[in-house]
């Protein structure tokens, strides 16, 4: 298999060398988490690494971007388990066929768009239209929507020119509908649900919608160029799926591993602790680093290969399934893993029966441009 660039992996001498790396984050000392395992298990112990701190899971933290904690991120269990089921059926939806159809027809109708162009942009006229309409469905929005969304930029809450408070007050006005009309969705359901036998305030159905809008962003966005870059310069691939599509799946698993497009994520450490020769002191904030965790040799057989067959690919890039959920924390193992990829997936199924009908079999005409949107 040949492959058009070098993945590379910024952790590799911290990780095999003195187990973590403390990065400097606009001034602030934060210790990474890099190994594999050592990852997972941070990942399910929150008493020691603990997401109960409004603005501080993200990195940068978001303190000056938005007025409310982001739900159900920025709590740990108990708590998480009540928030977390609420929004449950929302990201079981893209397994719903109707919805699966419709994505497929976005997609089929997104292909259209720049089939044919000399160049495209993969992530302004690709990826990120795709992103913003794909989550009107995902929401219960109508698709016109999705300019208004756009119009926020890549990051949302991060960056030079975050648009927290125009998301703010877009909320607002979708919940004030919802209040006033209820339909069938996200918006409404947020009005009329209930958590422990009550029903949320305005800041916690803001702080659901909040993650909504930047959460499933860049990520998507950062994956989907990813596959179609990637099944652009690699014809074996796609001449592999092509024969075989039940392929699809493990590459888009694949894609979301060596992409990892949350790189990592904050925790805060309620008391002293230490990670490898690295002193944590109480209340100071640490990362769990999901990029490194995903190219850790000891886990991944040559991991900074693409390998779109890869077995047990257990990666972490929308945090384990396999992670035991009995008092432990249980995070995003479905979001993204569900709705997203699944879109992704039908990117790279798209685009290489698109690759089919170019000349000699080869995507000449259209190639991406691939940009870093992290
Ligand atoms: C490829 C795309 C995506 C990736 C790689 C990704 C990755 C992740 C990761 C690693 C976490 C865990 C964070 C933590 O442990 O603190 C997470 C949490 C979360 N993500 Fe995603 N995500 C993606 C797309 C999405 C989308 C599309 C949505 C919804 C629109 C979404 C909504 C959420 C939510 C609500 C949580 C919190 C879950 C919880 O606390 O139980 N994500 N995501």
């Amino acid at each position: 298999m040949s492959q058009a660039w070098d993945l590379g992996d910024p952790f590799a001498d911290a990780r095999a060398g003195a187990g973590a790396l403390v990065g400097d984050f606009g001034g602030e000392a934060i210790p990474l988490i890099l190994r594999y395992k050592e990852v997972r298990a941070a990942a399910s112990d929150w008493q020691t690494y603990s997401s109960d701190t409004p603005f501080r899971v993200p990195i940068p933290s978001e303190e000056h971007t938005r007025t409310v904690r982001q739900l159900p991120i920025e709590t740990d269990p108990p708590e998480h388990k009540a928030f977390r089921a609420l929004v449950q059926p929302l990201f079981a939806k893209p397994k719903q066929p109707g919805m699966i159809a419709e994505i497929e027809a976005l997609v089929d109708d997104m292909v259209a768009s720049v089939r044919g162009r000399a160049s495209f942009d993969a992530i302004e006229d690709f990826a990120f239209p795709l992103q913003t309409k794909a989550l009107t469905l995902l929401l219960g929005m109508p698709m016109s929507e999705a300019e208004e969304w756009r119009s926020w930029g890549l990051h949302v809450l991060q960056g030079e020119d975050p648009a927290g408070d125009k998301v703010e007050a877009y909320v607002h006005r979708q919940l004030d509908r919802a209040e006033a009309e209820p339909g069938d969705d996200f918006f409404s359901v947020l009005v009329q649900a209930e958590v422990d036998g009550r029903r949320l305030n305005r800041d916690e159905m803001l702080g659901y919608s909040l993650l909504a809008f930047a959460g499933g962003r860049d990520t998507v966005i950062t994956t989907t160029a990813f596959a179609m870059a990637h099944f652009a310069s690699t014809p074996e691939d796609r001449q592999r799926i092509r024969e075989n599509p039940q392929l699809v799946r493990g590459a888009v698993e694949e894609v979301v591993r060596v992409v990892s497009p949350l790189t990592l994520i904050g925790r805060t450490c309620p008391h002293a602790t230490r990670i490898h020769d690295v002193n944590v002191e109480a209340g100071q904030r640490t990362a769990i680093c999901w990029a490194s965790a995903n190219r850790d040799p000891d886990a991944f057989e040559d991991p900074l290969a693409v390998k779109i067959d890869r077995k047990r690919n257990a990666h972490v890039g929308l945090v384990p399934a396999t992670i035991p959920v009995s008092g432990r924390r249980m995070r995003a193992w479905c979001c993204a893993a569900r709705s997203t990829p699944s879109a992704t997936t039908l990117v790279a199924c798209r685009y290489s029966k698109w690759m089919r009908t170019t000349k000699n079999g080869r995507h000449t005409d259209a190639r991406p441009a691939t940009k870093n949107c992290s």
